[in-house]
C-alpha cells in the first residue's frame, strides 16, 4: 500500500510517524485536511498531539490527507459529520503501535446537533432547545427546519 514503498527512495521521503494509541483518519481527499481537524475541534490551543499530512501520494486517489490524533478515539457524531467531506476516509484505531480496528466511513441519512443551520431566522438557531437536523444529500445537507440546503460550506457550519 501507500506507506511502504521501498524503491530505492526511501533516504528520500519523509513520513509522518507512527502514533502510539489514537486514531488515524487516512484517504481523506486531498485538501480536506484543515477541515477534518476543524470537524474534530482541534485547533492546536489544547495541546494535542496531531500531524497532519498534506497531499501525500496514494495509491487509491493521486493525492490523499491524512490526519493523525494522539491520545483520541472518535464518536460516531464526529465520524457521520467527517463522513460528508470525506466519504472514502478510512479510520484507524490504533492501541499500542497496532491498528486494532479500521472501518470506512458511512454517509448517515441525517445528522443532528452537530451542524447550525446557517439561516438565522431558522428555528434551530433561535433560542428554542431544539437540536439542529440536516438530512445528507447526494453534494451536501439540508436544514430539516427550513430546508436551507449547504453544499461547499459544510465545515463552516460545525458547532463547536
Ligand atoms: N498508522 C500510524 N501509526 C500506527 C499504525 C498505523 O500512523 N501505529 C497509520 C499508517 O501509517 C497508515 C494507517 O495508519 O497510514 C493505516 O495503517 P495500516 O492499516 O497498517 O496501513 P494500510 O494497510 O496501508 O491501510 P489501508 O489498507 O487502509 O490503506
Ligand atoms: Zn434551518
Amino acid at each position: 500500500d501507500d506507506h511502504d514503498h521501498h524503491d530505492g527512495h526511501d533516504d528520500h521521503e519523509l513520513r509522518v510517524s507512527k502514533i502510539s494509541s489514537g486514531t488515524v483518519i487516512d484517504h481523506v481527499r486531498g485538501g480536506q485536511a484543515l477541515n477534518v481537524l476543524a470537524i474534530l475541534g482541534i485547533d492546536g490551543s489544547d495541546g494535542e498531539e496531531v500531524s497532519v499530512g498534506m497531499n501525500v501520494p496514494s495509491d487509491r486517489f493521486a493525492r490523499k490527507d491524512i490526519v493523525k490524533v494522539e491520545g483520541r478515539e472518535l464518536s460516531q457524531d464526529e465520524v457521520d459529520v467527517l463522513s460528508l467531506i470525506a466519504p472514502d476516509a478510512t479510520i484507524n484505531i490504533v492501541r499500542d503501535y497496532e491498528v486494532v480496528e479500521k472501518h470506512r466511513v458511512e454517509r448517515p441519512d441525517v445528522v443532528e446537533g452537530v451542524l447550525s443551520c446557517p439561516n438565522m431566522a431558522c428555528i434551530s438557531t433561535g433560542d428554542e432547545p431544539v437540536a439542529s437536523r440536516f438530512e445528507v444529500l447526494d453534494d451536501g445537507v439540508r436544514c430539516a427546519y427550513c430546508g436551507t440546503i449547504v453544499r461547499d460550506e459544510i465545515p463552516s457550519l460545525i458547532d463547536t
